[in-house]
Protein backbone atom coordinates (compact mmCIF):
# COMPACT_ATOMS: atom_id res chain seq x y z
CA UNK A 1 0.00 0.00 0.00
CA UNK A 2 1.38 3.54 -1.01
CA UNK A 3 1.09 5.98 1.18
CA UNK A 4 -1.32 8.75 2.22
CA UNK A 5 0.46 11.42 0.74
CA UNK A 6 0.99 9.70 -2.32
CA UNK A 7 -2.60 9.05 -2.49
CA UNK A 8 -4.17 12.42 -2.40
CA UNK A 9 -2.30 14.03 -5.33
CA UNK A 10 -2.84 13.43 -9.04
CA UNK A 11 -0.62 14.02 -12.35
CA UNK A 12 -1.97 17.49 -13.33
CA UNK A 13 -5.00 17.97 -16.03
CA UNK A 14 -2.30 19.62 -18.13
CA UNK A 15 -0.33 16.16 -19.05
CA UNK A 16 -3.58 13.89 -19.33
CA UNK A 17 -5.01 16.15 -22.25
CA UNK A 18 -1.82 15.94 -23.82
CA UNK A 19 -1.52 12.30 -23.76
CA UNK A 20 -4.96 11.58 -25.21
CA UNK A 21 -4.27 13.71 -28.24
CA UNK A 22 -4.31 12.99 -31.99
CA UNK A 23 -1.26 12.39 -33.89
CA UNK A 24 -0.14 16.20 -35.30
CA UNK A 25 -2.61 18.05 -32.96
CA UNK A 26 -1.39 21.61 -32.22
CA UNK A 27 -0.72 21.68 -28.76
CA UNK A 28 -1.37 24.95 -27.24
CA UNK A 29 -1.55 22.93 -23.90
CA UNK A 30 1.83 23.04 -22.71
CA UNK A 31 3.23 26.31 -21.12
CA UNK A 32 6.84 26.24 -22.57
CA UNK A 33 9.04 28.47 -25.26
CA UNK A 34 8.73 27.05 -28.88
CA UNK A 35 12.33 28.44 -28.98
CA UNK A 36 16.06 26.56 -28.61
CA UNK A 37 17.93 28.36 -25.59
CA UNK A 38 20.36 30.81 -26.76
CA UNK A 39 23.08 29.52 -28.57
CA UNK A 40 25.59 30.85 -26.23
CA UNK A 41 24.24 28.78 -23.72
CA UNK A 42 23.98 26.01 -25.59
CA UNK A 43 27.68 26.16 -26.39
CA UNK A 44 28.76 26.72 -22.81
CA UNK A 45 26.50 23.65 -21.69
CA UNK A 46 28.62 21.47 -24.18
CA UNK A 47 31.61 23.13 -23.24
CA UNK A 48 30.91 22.00 -19.53
CA UNK A 49 30.37 18.91 -20.35
CA UNK A 50 33.27 18.15 -22.39
CA UNK A 51 35.97 19.86 -20.26
CA UNK A 52 34.72 17.10 -17.66
CA UNK A 53 32.40 19.00 -15.35
CA UNK A 54 29.87 16.26 -15.09
CA UNK A 55 30.17 15.96 -11.64
CA UNK A 56 28.30 17.43 -8.35
CA UNK A 57 28.72 20.51 -7.52
CA UNK A 58 27.79 22.37 -3.74
CA UNK A 59 23.95 21.70 -3.20
CA UNK A 60 23.02 25.59 -2.74
CA UNK A 61 24.74 25.63 -6.70
CA UNK A 62 27.63 26.87 -8.18
CA UNK A 63 29.21 30.52 -6.39
CA UNK A 64 29.15 32.42 -9.64
CA UNK A 65 25.94 31.97 -10.52
CA UNK A 66 24.71 32.76 -6.92
CA UNK A 67 26.46 35.77 -6.99
CA UNK A 68 25.15 36.46 -10.38
CA UNK A 69 21.66 36.48 -9.14
CA UNK A 70 22.57 38.04 -5.79
CA UNK A 71 23.59 40.91 -8.04
CA UNK A 72 20.39 40.99 -10.14
CA UNK A 73 18.62 41.16 -7.25
CA UNK A 74 20.27 44.05 -5.66
CA UNK A 75 18.72 46.91 -7.40
CA UNK A 76 15.56 45.23 -5.20
CA UNK A 77 16.99 44.94 -1.95
CA UNK A 78 20.85 46.32 -2.25
CA UNK A 79 21.53 44.10 1.08
CA UNK A 80 21.15 40.73 -1.28
CA UNK A 81 23.90 38.46 -0.82
CA UNK A 82 24.59 34.80 -2.47
CA UNK A 83 24.05 33.78 1.27
CA UNK A 84 19.95 34.32 0.20
CA UNK A 85 20.09 32.52 -2.93
CA UNK A 86 20.15 28.42 -4.10
CA UNK A 87 20.02 27.52 -7.57
CA UNK A 88 17.43 24.62 -7.31
CA UNK A 89 16.84 21.85 -9.93
CA UNK A 90 13.93 24.09 -11.26
CA UNK A 91 11.05 25.99 -10.19
CA UNK A 92 9.25 23.19 -9.29
CA UNK A 93 11.44 21.59 -7.03
CA UNK A 94 12.32 25.37 -5.66
CA UNK A 95 8.47 25.31 -4.89
CA UNK A 96 8.63 21.80 -3.11
CA UNK A 97 11.97 22.70 -1.08
CA UNK A 98 9.95 26.01 -0.01
CA UNK A 99 6.91 24.01 0.52
CA UNK A 100 8.99 21.73 2.68
CA UNK A 101 11.05 24.21 4.58
CA UNK A 102 7.67 26.50 6.03
CA UNK A 103 4.50 24.22 6.17
CA UNK A 104 3.46 21.93 9.04
CA UNK A 105 0.88 19.26 9.18
CA UNK A 106 -2.25 20.73 10.09
CA UNK A 107 -1.27 24.29 8.91
CA UNK A 108 -2.90 26.28 6.24
CA UNK A 109 -1.68 27.61 2.83
CA UNK A 110 -3.61 30.07 0.72
CA UNK A 111 -3.09 29.19 -3.19
CA UNK A 112 -4.57 31.12 -6.09
CA UNK A 113 -7.85 30.10 -7.61
CA UNK A 114 -7.29 29.51 -10.44
CA UNK A 115 -3.27 29.12 -10.35
CA UNK A 116 -0.57 26.84 -10.70
CA UNK A 117 -1.20 23.40 -11.07
CA UNK A 118 1.34 22.34 -7.98
CA UNK A 119 0.85 24.94 -5.41
CA UNK A 120 -2.09 23.00 -3.86
CA UNK A 121 -0.55 19.45 -4.20
CA UNK A 122 2.88 20.37 -2.95
CA UNK A 123 0.40 21.99 0.32
CA UNK A 124 -1.03 18.52 0.60
CA UNK A 125 2.75 16.71 0.41
CA UNK A 126 3.65 18.13 3.40
CA UNK A 127 0.42 17.84 5.37
CA UNK A 128 -1.29 20.85 5.08
CA UNK A 129 -4.66 21.86 3.56
CA UNK A 130 -4.89 24.25 0.60
CA UNK A 131 -7.07 27.22 0.57
CA UNK A 132 -7.73 28.73 -2.50
CA UNK A 133 -8.72 32.53 -2.79
CA UNK A 134 -10.24 33.57 -5.93
CA UNK A 135 -8.81 36.15 -8.92
CA UNK A 136 -11.11 36.96 -10.96
CA UNK A 137 -11.43 38.30 -14.21
CA UNK A 138 -13.19 41.66 -13.55
CA UNK A 139 -10.76 42.66 -11.14
CA UNK A 140 -8.12 41.90 -14.27
CA UNK A 141 -6.94 39.22 -12.11
CA UNK A 142 -5.91 41.86 -8.58
CA UNK A 143 -6.56 39.69 -5.29
CA UNK A 144 -9.79 40.55 -3.24
CA UNK A 145 -8.57 41.46 0.13
CA UNK A 146 -11.64 41.07 1.48
CA UNK A 147 -12.21 37.36 0.17
CA UNK A 148 -8.39 36.90 1.21
CA UNK A 149 -9.49 38.19 5.13
CA UNK A 150 -12.23 35.71 5.31
CA UNK A 151 -10.13 32.97 4.65
CA UNK A 152 -7.06 33.48 6.62
CA UNK A 153 -7.08 31.66 10.28
CA UNK A 154 -4.96 31.26 12.76
CA UNK A 155 -3.50 27.70 11.55
CA UNK A 156 -2.79 30.02 8.16
CA UNK A 157 0.78 29.89 7.30
CA UNK A 158 2.08 31.47 3.91
CA UNK A 159 -0.10 32.90 1.20
CA UNK A 160 1.31 31.86 -2.49
CA UNK A 161 1.35 34.76 -5.06
CA UNK A 162 2.14 34.28 -8.95
CA UNK A 163 2.54 37.57 -11.13
CA UNK A 164 2.81 37.40 -14.31
CA UNK A 165 0.00 34.44 -13.62
CA UNK A 166 -0.35 31.03 -15.28
CA UNK A 167 -2.85 30.45 -15.84
CA UNK A 168 -4.49 34.08 -16.29
CA UNK A 169 -1.70 36.12 -17.29
CA UNK A 170 -2.40 38.90 -14.28
CA UNK A 171 -0.06 40.95 -13.40
CA UNK A 172 0.13 42.62 -10.14
CA UNK A 173 0.16 46.43 -9.56
CA UNK A 174 3.01 47.97 -7.22
CA UNK A 175 -0.09 48.93 -4.98
CA UNK A 176 -1.27 44.97 -5.42
CA UNK A 177 2.45 43.93 -3.63
CA UNK A 178 1.99 46.60 -1.03
CA UNK A 179 -1.35 45.25 0.03
CA UNK A 180 -0.60 41.94 0.04
CA UNK A 181 2.79 42.43 1.95
CA UNK A 182 0.76 44.39 4.54
CA UNK A 183 -1.90 41.67 4.73
CA UNK A 184 1.01 39.24 5.34
CA UNK A 185 2.54 41.07 8.12
CA UNK A 186 -0.66 41.77 9.96
CA UNK A 187 -1.20 38.08 9.74
CA UNK A 188 2.48 37.32 10.21
CA UNK A 189 2.29 34.97 7.20
CA UNK A 190 5.29 34.38 4.78
CA UNK A 191 4.85 34.70 1.30
CA UNK A 192 5.89 32.59 -1.38
CA UNK A 193 5.72 34.43 -4.78
CA UNK A 194 6.52 32.44 -7.92
CA UNK A 195 7.86 35.04 -10.45
CA UNK A 196 8.79 32.83 -13.09
CA UNK A 197 7.32 34.88 -15.75
CA UNK A 198 8.76 38.03 -14.37
CA UNK A 199 10.90 39.26 -17.79
CA UNK A 200 6.94 38.56 -19.98
CA UNK A 201 5.20 41.53 -19.19
CA UNK A 202 3.08 43.20 -21.95
CA UNK A 203 0.84 45.98 -19.91
CA UNK A 204 1.87 47.45 -16.82
CA UNK A 205 5.65 46.66 -15.09
CA UNK A 206 6.30 43.97 -13.19
CA UNK A 207 6.83 44.21 -8.88
CA UNK A 208 8.88 42.24 -7.69
CA UNK A 209 7.86 41.02 -3.98
CA UNK A 210 12.09 40.92 -2.86
CA UNK A 211 12.99 44.17 -0.75
CA UNK A 212 10.39 44.04 0.94
CA UNK A 213 10.93 42.82 4.44
CA UNK A 214 12.03 38.96 5.72
CA UNK A 215 8.64 37.44 5.15
CA UNK A 216 9.51 36.77 1.55
CA UNK A 217 10.67 33.64 -0.51
CA UNK A 218 10.98 34.44 -4.45
CA UNK A 219 10.86 30.97 -6.45
CA UNK A 220 11.87 31.19 -10.22
CA UNK A 221 13.03 29.50 -12.47
CA UNK A 222 15.12 29.35 -16.09
CA UNK A 223 13.10 27.16 -17.46
CA UNK A 224 10.95 29.85 -19.37
CA UNK A 225 13.25 32.84 -20.00
CA UNK A 226 16.43 31.03 -21.51
CA UNK A 227 13.65 28.27 -23.19
CA UNK A 228 15.43 25.56 -21.32
CA UNK A 229 12.51 23.43 -19.59
CA UNK A 230 14.51 20.41 -20.27
CA UNK A 231 17.66 20.89 -18.15
CA UNK A 232 15.84 21.29 -15.27
CA UNK A 233 17.52 24.59 -13.75
CA UNK A 234 16.04 27.63 -11.24
CA UNK A 235 16.11 29.14 -8.27
CA UNK A 236 15.42 30.84 -5.59
CA UNK A 237 15.70 33.97 -2.66
CA UNK A 238 14.77 33.86 0.87
CA UNK A 239 15.81 35.68 3.92
CA UNK A 240 18.96 33.88 4.83
CA UNK A 241 18.07 32.02 8.11
CA UNK A 242 15.12 30.33 5.79
CA UNK A 243 17.70 30.18 3.08
CA UNK A 244 20.02 28.00 5.38
CA UNK A 245 16.69 25.21 5.90
CA UNK A 246 15.36 25.15 2.22
CA UNK A 247 18.59 24.17 1.33
CA UNK A 248 18.25 21.76 3.55
CA UNK A 249 15.49 20.01 2.25
CA UNK A 250 17.02 20.79 -1.19
CA UNK A 251 19.83 18.78 -0.42
CA UNK A 252 17.77 15.81 0.43
CA UNK A 253 15.48 16.44 -2.73
CA UNK A 254 18.28 16.67 -5.23
CA UNK A 255 22.26 16.70 -3.48
CA UNK A 256 23.00 19.56 -5.88
CA UNK A 257 21.60 21.03 -9.39
CA UNK A 258 23.36 20.06 -12.44
CA UNK A 259 26.77 21.60 -13.08
CA UNK A 260 26.44 22.04 -17.21
CA UNK A 261 23.03 23.56 -16.81
CA UNK A 262 24.52 25.82 -14.36
CA UNK A 263 27.34 27.01 -16.58
CA UNK A 264 24.60 27.52 -19.51
CA UNK A 265 22.83 29.45 -17.51
CA UNK A 266 25.79 31.64 -16.48
CA UNK A 267 26.83 32.32 -20.30
CA UNK A 268 22.74 32.56 -20.96
CA UNK A 269 21.80 35.03 -18.24
CA UNK A 270 25.23 37.73 -19.34
CA UNK A 271 25.70 36.90 -23.31
CA UNK A 272 21.97 36.24 -24.54
CA UNK A 273 19.90 39.36 -23.56
CA UNK A 274 19.13 40.22 -27.10
CA UNK A 275 17.91 36.86 -28.01
CA UNK A 276 16.09 36.53 -24.37
CA UNK A 277 14.76 40.74 -25.85
CA UNK A 278 13.64 39.11 -29.06
CA UNK A 279 11.96 36.05 -27.47
CA UNK A 280 10.00 38.17 -25.73
CA UNK A 281 9.16 40.73 -28.43
CA UNK A 282 7.60 37.65 -30.26
CA UNK A 283 5.05 36.61 -27.64
CA UNK A 284 4.24 39.67 -27.55
CA UNK A 285 3.37 40.02 -30.82
CA UNK A 286 1.92 36.99 -30.38
CA UNK A 287 -0.34 37.73 -27.67
CA UNK A 288 -1.77 40.21 -29.67
CA UNK A 289 -2.65 37.81 -32.29
CA UNK A 290 -4.36 35.22 -30.02
CA UNK A 291 -6.32 38.31 -28.49
CA UNK A 292 -7.64 39.84 -31.13
CA UNK A 293 -8.42 35.99 -32.63
CA UNK A 294 -10.24 34.81 -29.61
CA UNK A 295 -12.46 37.98 -29.23
CA UNK A 296 -13.81 37.38 -32.72
CA UNK A 297 -14.68 33.92 -31.96
CA UNK A 298 -18.40 33.96 -30.95
CA UNK A 299 -18.66 32.60 -27.53
CA UNK A 300 -15.39 33.38 -26.55
CA UNK A 301 -14.58 36.33 -24.52
CA UNK A 302 -10.26 36.90 -23.41
CA UNK A 303 -9.13 39.40 -20.94
CA UNK A 304 -6.15 39.98 -22.39
CA UNK A 305 -3.12 38.86 -20.09
CA UNK A 306 -0.56 41.19 -19.04
CA UNK A 307 1.71 38.99 -19.13
CA UNK A 308 3.12 35.31 -18.76
CA UNK A 309 2.21 33.45 -22.46
CA UNK A 310 -1.51 32.18 -21.82
CA UNK A 311 -4.94 33.42 -22.89
CA UNK A 312 -7.48 32.47 -20.42
CA UNK A 313 -10.61 32.92 -22.49
CA UNK A 314 -14.23 32.49 -21.09
CA UNK A 315 -16.89 30.39 -23.14
CA UNK A 316 -19.79 30.35 -23.61
CA UNK A 317 -20.51 27.09 -25.08
CA UNK A 318 -22.13 23.98 -23.97
CA UNK A 319 -20.86 21.58 -21.22
CA UNK A 320 -17.88 21.59 -18.92
CA UNK A 321 -14.28 22.48 -19.81
CA UNK A 322 -13.44 19.05 -20.29
CA UNK A 323 -15.99 18.59 -22.33
CA UNK A 324 -15.28 21.44 -24.39
CA UNK A 325 -11.32 21.02 -24.14
CA UNK A 326 -11.77 17.20 -25.23
CA UNK A 327 -14.37 18.25 -28.43
CA UNK A 328 -11.36 20.81 -29.49
CA UNK A 329 -8.75 18.24 -28.70
CA UNK A 330 -10.89 15.53 -31.16
CA UNK A 331 -10.39 18.12 -34.03
CA UNK A 332 -6.55 18.72 -34.09
CA UNK A 333 -5.83 21.60 -31.11
CA UNK A 334 -4.48 20.54 -27.48
CA UNK A 335 -5.73 23.30 -24.88
CA UNK A 336 -6.02 22.82 -21.06
CA UNK A 337 -9.28 22.67 -19.43
CA UNK A 338 -9.74 26.10 -16.90
CA UNK A 339 -10.93 23.70 -14.02
CA UNK A 340 -7.43 21.91 -14.20
CA UNK A 341 -6.19 25.34 -12.11
CA UNK A 342 -8.74 24.89 -9.73
CA UNK A 343 -12.87 25.31 -9.06
CA UNK A 344 -13.25 29.23 -10.43
CA UNK A 345 -11.39 28.11 -13.91
CA UNK A 346 -14.35 26.50 -15.10
CA UNK A 347 -15.37 28.23 -18.07
CA UNK A 348 -12.51 28.97 -19.18
CA UNK A 349 -9.89 27.63 -21.57
CA UNK A 350 -5.62 27.77 -21.34
CA UNK A 351 -3.99 28.34 -24.40
CA UNK A 352 -0.14 28.92 -24.64
CA UNK A 353 0.63 31.11 -27.15
CA UNK A 354 4.39 30.20 -27.03
CA UNK A 355 3.55 28.38 -30.39
CA UNK A 356 4.18 29.81 -34.07
CA UNK A 357 2.00 32.40 -35.79
CA UNK A 358 0.98 29.91 -38.20
CA UNK A 359 -0.22 27.17 -35.88
CA UNK A 360 -2.09 30.19 -33.67
CA UNK A 361 -3.56 31.25 -36.79
CA UNK A 362 -4.70 27.26 -37.41
CA UNK A 363 -5.85 26.89 -33.60
CA UNK A 364 -7.82 29.99 -33.86
CA UNK A 365 -9.57 28.39 -36.94
CA UNK A 366 -10.66 25.11 -35.18
CA UNK A 367 -12.19 27.13 -32.68
CA UNK A 368 -14.11 29.60 -35.03
CA UNK A 369 -15.44 26.07 -36.31
CA UNK A 370 -16.15 24.51 -33.43
CA UNK A 371 -17.78 27.76 -32.21
CA UNK A 372 -20.10 27.38 -35.21
CA UNK A 373 -20.63 23.88 -34.69
CA UNK A 374 -22.01 24.43 -30.86
CA UNK A 375 -24.20 26.73 -31.92
CA UNK A 376 -22.88 29.85 -30.23
C1 LIG B 1 3.84 29.60 -12.57
C2 LIG B 1 4.85 28.54 -12.74
N1 LIG B 1 5.69 28.28 -11.74
C3 LIG B 1 6.63 27.33 -11.81
C4 LIG B 1 6.75 26.56 -12.96
C5 LIG B 1 7.78 25.50 -12.96
O1 LIG B 1 8.76 25.66 -13.94
P1 LIG B 1 10.07 24.77 -13.94
O2 LIG B 1 9.87 23.64 -13.02
O3 LIG B 1 10.24 24.31 -15.35
O4 LIG B 1 11.17 25.67 -13.51
C6 LIG B 1 5.89 26.77 -14.03
C7 LIG B 1 5.94 25.93 -15.23
O5 LIG B 1 5.02 25.84 -16.03
C8 LIG B 1 4.91 27.79 -13.93
O6 LIG B 1 4.05 28.06 -14.92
Amino acid sequence: MVSQRAREVEISGIRKMFEAAPPGAINLGLGEPDFDPPKEAIEALCRAVRSGENHYGPSAGLTQLRDAVAERYQGRDPATSRDNVIITGSGSEGLMATALALYDPGDEVLVPDPGFVLYGPHAKLCGAVPVPYPLDEGRRYQPDLEALEARVSPRTRAIVVNSPSNPTGGVFTKATVQKLLDFAEEHDLTIVSDEVYEEMVYEGRFASFWGHGDRVVVVNSFSKILAMTGWRIGFLVAPRSLAVEINKIHYHMLACPSTPAQRAVLAGLTESGDAIRAMVAEFRARRDLMVRGLNDVPGLKCVPPAGAFYAFPRFRWPGSAQQVAHALLSRGLITTPGDAFGALGAGHLRLSFANSRENLRRALAILRAYAVEAGA
